[in-house]
């Protein structure tokens, strides 16, 4: 019964860290991760590459393109169409194309049946901005991870510094907030936390502290045992 395969999500804004975390929760819980951005990500670059602008006049042809993505999940790879775009969806032009496709309600529900089927046993981490809220609300471990806009500005910076890419980190925080403001007001599936999620500020944590609190969270939270 897949309702009993069980699932932690873990919603934020962009750069909180919610993929790390997720990731290394899932990693020592010998569970699946679904990295929702991905979708967005890869679904903003396919619209790009099929020569349409990510708004709404586009949106049943993005939607279209979303629902019969050609995409892999393979030993953290990311691939399209066999090709691996892991660089190419990491790009901050690439975030903000993935925020505008995102607040389309038709590529969102486009995207919903493939993040469900991520959900196998022995159980699954989800990360995104509606994991909670919207597509496993049943979730026994909802969070909702933030940090200052000052320090995910800064996480940010030096990550795209390590990977030789120049950017500012007065240009980083501006597209941070810009990508929030949208994430957070649109109608459909805006970014806030589940009703029932744990609220982590990481602003003053270690990955470890964080990881250990979303472990201890789920120890004392899981049904399953
Ligand atoms: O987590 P990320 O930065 O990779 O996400 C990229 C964009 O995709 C983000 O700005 C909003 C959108 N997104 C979403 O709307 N819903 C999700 N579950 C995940 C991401």
């Amino acid at each position: 019964k897949p309702a009993t395969v069980p699932v932690i999500s873990i919603d934020g804004p962009t750069a909180s860290g919610k993929g790390t975390l997720a990731a290394e929760v899932a990693r020592q819980l010998g569970y699946h991760y679904l990295d929702s951005g991905a979708l967005y990500r890869v679904t903003g670059l396919a619209a790009r590459r099929a020569g349409l602008e990510p708004n709404e006049s586009n949106e049943t042809e993005i939607a279209r393109i979303a629902l019969h993505l050609p995409l892999e999940f393979i030993r953290g790879q990311v691939l399209l169409d066999g090709e691996d775009v892991g660089d190419d969806i990491r790009t901050e032009a690439a975030g903000m194309d993935a925020s505008r496709v995102s607040a389309l309600p038709a590529v969102r529900a486009a995207l919903v049946d493939l993040q469900k089927r991520f959900r196998r046993l022995p159980g699954l981490v989800a990360d995104g901005r509606d994991m909670g809220t919207v597509i496993f609300p049943d979730a026994p471990l909802k969070v909702f991870l933030t940090a200052s806009a000052a320090h995910r500005a800064e996480r940010r910076y030096k990550q795209l510094i390590s990977k030789g890419i120049s950017v500012t980190l007065d240009s980083l925080r501006l597209d941070l907030e810009a990508r929030d403001a949208r994430d957070m007001n649109r109608s459909t599936a805006p970014l806030k936390p589940a009703e029932d999620a744990k609220l982590l500020d990481n602003s003053e944590q270690s990955v470890v502290q964080s990881v250990d609190q979303v472990l201890q969270w789920w120890h004392q939270a899981q049904p399953f045992k």
